[in-house]
This record gives C-alpha cells, structure tokens and sequence, in this order.
C-alpha cells in the first residue's frame, strides 16, 4: 500500500504504520484469529464507500445515493451465498460480538436458556461470559469437553439438553481444535424444539475452502466474522434459513446497527470473490496441514497439544503442564523474539485466565504468507529455543534476529 497522502498530512501516523508493516514484516504471526488481507481488500476498505451513509437494505434504504452501494452490498450477499450455500445473508454486522448480540435478539427474549460450549474451555465471550450482553441477558447452560479426552462429548451435550431444554443451542468455539459434529447438534435440539446457531466465526474461511464440513444447510442461523481464515475485512455476517431472513435482518437494523459500513461490506465482496476461487481451497487445506506439522514438530519436543492435536487452523499448547511455563510467561517471552501468540485457558485448567497453564497457536496467517510444513519445523524449533532461553536475554536477541531472518523470506500481502 501506498500511504503517500498520511506520509504528506500526518508525519506521526504514518511512522506508526510503517512500524507497524515492520513489526508484520520482520515477526512470526501466529494468533489464530488474524490474519492478512490482500491489497484489494484493503483498497476497498480505504475507498470512496466509506463516505456514504446507507440505513437499511438494498432497495430499501433511509438515505438518497445508494444506488451504487446496493450494488456493493448485494455482490456480498450473491457471493457469500454461493460460499455457503447459505439461503438469506446479511452482511452488515460491524464484527462478531454484535452479530451474535442480534442472533440472540432476533430469536430469544431476554431471560431465556442458551446451551452454549464452556468460556474456559473454548466457547467465546458473546457465548455467556457473565460481563457480557450474553451472560447478562441470558441464562446460559454450558456443555463441556470430556476430561479425559478433551474433545465435545456430544452425548453428554445431548443428556443436559433434554434436560435443560434451552430455547438455542449454539455451537461454535474460539479455541478448539477438533470438528464439530453439527448434524447431532441439528438432530438434539429437533427433540427438544431448540433453534440451533452455529458460530464459525474461526473456521470459516476452512468451511469455505471446503475443508471442514459446512453447518449452513444444517442450522437454523450462522454467525461468522470475516477476519480470521475467511480473510476479510474485519467485520462479520450472518447467514439464516428464509424464514428466518426477516427477524435477523430486523435484530441487526434497527435492533443493534444503524448505519452499515460500506467500505467494510465492499471489502467483505472482495474477499469472498477471492475465497470462491479454486486457489481459496489450496489456501485453506495448507492451513490444516500447517496446523497439523506444527503440532507434531511441537510434540516431538515434548509440548502437549490439548486432545493430541488438530483438525483445524488452530491448536492448544499445555505450557505450564508440559514445561514447567506459564501461559503469560510464554506469551512474553515469544513477543520478546517477533513470535505473536496468545495465552489460552485449556479445559479443566488450575490456573486462572490472567495467567493460564496454555497458549494458543494458529497457522492462518503463516499460511498466506506461502510458509509450508518444512516451515513449521523451524517455528517449532525458533518457539521451543526462545522458551528454552527465556532467561537469557543475549540469547534472545540472537533469536529475534533469526525470526527476522526467516520471517522475511516470506512477502506479506499489501506490503510492498
Ligand atoms: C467464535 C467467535 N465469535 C465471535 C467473535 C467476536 O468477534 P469480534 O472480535 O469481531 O467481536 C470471536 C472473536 O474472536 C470468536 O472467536
């Protein structure tokens, strides 16, 4: 990108973006919910779209001009539709809390009983977190993973779901790393009448890259953000059955939104017009293959990998259980040498979420940047050296330069 008009009118930014290209540039990114969008998405996003107000929905809009914006708007929808295989899609929710907030809305009243997947071992925030609208709301039943396996049982999410009989069930996760068996979901919550939500706001660039199975034509409503392995712009969208289309469409304006981003919604197009490509699907099976090397690479060195390992982008590392390291000391001990990650609660864990026994690691964004499985072993090597050393700042400092080495055999997309 070229940022020659902030270069010009605002010195201080622009030195803080070209650090920021730098820090992106020079360092490992391996959060699981980031990632790096093409420079068409990001031309999109600092478009002439972003001027315009547009209140409501193609054809029907509160504001005069938007002609051109349906137009934008709706080869979001048409796309994700294809995608997805979904029947109705709104694309206008700002990013993935507010859309879950207008799935709730759109289909519960307050006070009523959500089943949803335990916060502390995987479920996200908008899923019944006591300080957000969710918990506060809602009452909130959760289902767990198995101790001894560490996987969903589903017949336990069965036994408490005909027992509690929630209005919902939502089935989705920000740090899990096996498939979800959404047709038994499907299948539970048609004995007890629950509508069912799917939340695949981490795996739905792999859904689309037909990697993992798609609960679209299976539930009720889908939430996804459009940020993680989809890609996008940061944003989200939800996709429903037709007869759902109405109240889902009223929950996100007026119910939560007013005004869409139109910038954002054009960049959304962009991003699915590139994820409907055949390469998409290269993209995505390379990030599960990466996943699943890195995983081994870091079991060989006697990490342990929550549930043996991954089927997906993402995996859960025991830190405290295997080495003796906590989550938050292996967090900064890895920013320290340009190795990003983040500090993750692992089910049943004794530590509190401050300072957890794990972390959590994510292949999306390595992947864009055309590293394969022969890289995956150096990420291992570069992590288990910098924890190894955690103590020695000289050795650290060879290691940052050895990341920075590595890292810049490997363009980011959009920096020149
Ligand atoms: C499963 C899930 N849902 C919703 C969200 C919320 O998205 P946002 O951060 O855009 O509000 C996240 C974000 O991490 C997520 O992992």
């Amino acid at each position: 990108m070229n940022y020659s008009g902030i270069q010009q009118q605002d010195p201080a930014l622009y030195e803080i973006i070209k650090r920021e290209e730098q820090r992106q540039k020079e360092g490992i990114e391996l959060i699981a919910s980031e990632n790096y969008v093409s420079k068409a998405v990001l031309e999109a996003m600092g478009s002439v779209l972003a001027n315009k107000y547009s209140e409501g929905y193609p054809g029907k809009r509160y504001y005069g001009g938007n002609e051109i914006i349906d137009q934008a708007e709706g080869l979001a929808i048409e796309r994700a539709k294809q995608l997805f295989d979904a029947e109705h899609v709104n694309v206008q929710p700002l990013s993935g809390s507010p859309a879950n907030l207008a799935v709730y809305m759109a289909l519960l009243n307050p006070g009523d009983k959500v089943l949803g997947f335990s916060l502390d071992q995987g479920g996200h925030l908008s899923h019944g977190h006591p300080l957000n609208f969710s918990g506060k709301l809602y009452t909130i039943i959760p289902y767990f993973a198995k101790k001894e396996t560490e996987i969903i049982d589903m017949d336990e999410v069965e036994e408490i779901a005909l027992r509690e009989k929630p209005k919902m069930i939502l089935a989705g996760f920000s740090a899990y790393s096996r498939n979800m068996d959404w047709k038994r979901f499907k299948e539970i919550a048609d004995k007890i009448g629950a509508f069912t939500f799917a939340d695949i706001a981490h795996i739905a660039g792999l859904i689309a890259g037909k990697q993992l199975e798609n609960p679209v034509p299976y539930f009720d409503v889908v939430s996804t953000t459009t940020h993680k392995t989809l890609r996008g712009p940061r944003g989200a969208m939800i996709m429903c059955k037709e007869k759902f289309a109405a109240l889902i469409d009223k929950a996100v304006f007026p119910g939560v939104q007013g005004g869409p981003h139109d910038h954002i919604n054009a960049a959304k197009a962009v991003a699915y017009g590139e994820a409907l490509k055949p390469e998409f699907q290269d993209y995505a099976a390379q990030i599960i293959k990466n996943a699943k090397a890195l995983a081994t690479a870091l079991q060989e060195k006697g990490y342990r990998i929550i549930s043996g390992g991954t089927d997906n982008h993402l995996m859960l590392v025991d830190m405290f259980g295997s080495k003796g390291i906590t989550g938050k000391e292996a967090e900064k001990t890895l920013e320290h040498v340009g190795i990003s990650i983040n500090k993750n609660m692992i089910p049943y864990d004794p530590r509190k979420p401050l300072d957890p026994s794990g972390v959590r690691l994510g292949t999306p964004a390595i992947t864009t940047r055309a590293m394969l499985e022969a890289e995956m072993q150096t990420v291992a090597d570069l992590m288990d050296q910098a924890l190894a050393s955690r103590n020695d700042e000289n050795k650290l400092a060879e290691i940052k330069q050895q990341v920075k080495e590595f890292s810049l055999n490997f363009p980011v997309p959009g920096i020149e």
